[in-house]
């Protein structure tokens, strides 16, 4: 038999070595499981928006970067809001054109920008879907504004676009969440 003080030695020496390791194995997986935490409020509210506009997202760090304003992060949707912007654009003019094909220059100018108009539509659109409760902007910035929620909504259709390597799908979905009256566009 082991003496009394030759197990207390080796519990001693157990509780030094071994135990620490196990505590630090188990900080690590927790840290690990908090970075990649998948249900994180801004997870949830990207998953909701993909259903909300139709579109599932091959790379979700496309989404993320649509909803990311320039004041939260380097990494952010300022390119994506350009392409998105040139997306509706072209989209815009290919339904009115392919609609009319006589329609003037000028007038087909003015439609296209009716459409894409920060203050009016763009916003709006955005406004529809939500965008200012998912956008992720600094503490001192206002996600409510024009700006940020227009620039938002554009970077979707940018992001869609980069997703799936063509406008096609982008500007398809534009049209669906722009009508106002399609009645299949839930909010928030
Ligand atoms: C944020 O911006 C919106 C739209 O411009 C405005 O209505 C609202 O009052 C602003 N909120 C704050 C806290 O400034």
């Amino acid at each position: 038999m082991y003496s009394p003080r030759f197990v207390f030695v080796v519990l001693a020496i157990l509780s030094f070595t071994i135990v620490p390791y196990f505590q630090k194995c188990h900080a690590e997986i927790q840290v690990n499981e908090l970075s990649f935490k998948p249900s994180s409020s801004f997870s949830i509210a990207l998953e909701a928006l993909q259903k909300q506009i139709g579109y599932t997202f091959q790379s979700n760090g496309l989404l993320r970067r649509a909803m990311t304003h320039a004041s939260f992060s380097e990494e952010n949707n300022r390119a994506l809001g350009v392409l998105g912007a040139i997306v509706i654009e072209t989209s815009a003019a290919l339904r009115f054109l392919g609609k009319d094909i006589e329609m003037s220059g000028k007038n087909l100018n003015e439609r296209i920008s009716e459409i894409s108009k920060v203050e009016s539509s763009c916003m709006m659109d955005g406004m529809r879907l939500g965008l200012q409760k998912v956008v992720r902007v600094s503490p001192k910035t206002n996600s409510s504004t024009p700006a940020v929620v227009c620039g938002a909504f554009r970077a979707i259709f940018g992001a869609i676009a980069i997703d799936a390597g063509k406008s096609d799908d982008a500007g398809n979905i534009f049209w669906s969440v722009h009508s106002v009256d399609a009645g299949g566009v839930l909010v928030l």
